[in-house]
């Protein structure tokens, strides 16, 4: 069954160990956490001390996406705090490969995250190494976009990829723009995890929205 990893980037910041209980309740089975530097994308949006709050309150398994300037230099901060996987940006760091090492080599999950015009062949020498795969089907920066349709083409082509070269453990992601429509279209090329943040955090009954977006 698909997976849900609810973006907490549009829970409401006011009562954020309510908001962890309510999606926790409602069968989120993970926490997606947006970290922002505001130089590698053009928003901020929160760091170690929120990521410890949310440590504190929160079991759920913890998705971390780094959208930073050298991730490398905060990977082992984020595991100590609870990160079960971690994706990187393959243009935030010169050093790739020893950030997938790293959070492999701390326990965790390894991650790349592919921007919506970022070609899959650009990142075919990894695929084998990691555990993740994150498709932005928006650009990153801000919750609440439009989900960019022509990514669907990409994420058939890694499908194919994935199965000619029988990585069944490595996990495909969609983020940006999830919806029950965008869900469905997902599912059908193989999707594992879909993020989802406004579509959850806005809704009047979070349980029914996941649900939905888990059936699609
Ligand atoms: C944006 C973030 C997303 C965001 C998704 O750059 O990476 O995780 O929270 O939000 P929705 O689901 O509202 O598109
Ligand atoms: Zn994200």
């Amino acid at each position: 069954m698909t997976l849900i990893a609810s973006s907490v980037l549009a829970a409401d910041f006011g009562h954020l160990n309510n908001e962890l209980e309510k999606v926790k309740r409602a069968g989120a089975d993970l926490l997606h956490i947006d970290i922002m530097d505001g130089q590698f994308v053009p928003n901020i949006t929160f760091g170690i001390p929120v990521m410890e709050v949310i440590n504190t309150y929160s079991d759920l398994p913890k998705d971390v996406h780094l959208m930073i300037h050298n991730p490398e230099n905060f990977i082992k901060k984020f595991i100590e705090l609870g990160a079960d996987y971690i994706t990187v940006r393959p243009e935030s760091t010169e050093k790739l490969e020893y950030c997938l090492e790293l959070i492999k080599n701390n326990g965790a999950k390894a991650g790349i995250a592919l921007n919506p015009e970022t070609e899959l062949e650009t990142i075919l020498p990894y695929m084998h190494e990691i555990d993740l795969l994150l498709f932005m089907t928006i650009n990153p920066g801000f919750g609440g976009q439009k989900f960019i349709h022509r990514v669907v083409d990409k994420m058939a082509e890694a499908d194919r990829y994935r199965r000619k070269h029988e990585l069944t453990n490595l996990l495909f992601e969609v983020d940006g723009g999830i919806n029950e429509h965008t869900a469905k279209i997902c599912v059908e090329n193989k999707i594992d995890i879909l993020v989802s943040g406004s579509t959850i955090f806005e809704s009047d009954n979070f349980k029914n929205t996941i649900q939905t977006l888990k059936e699609s």
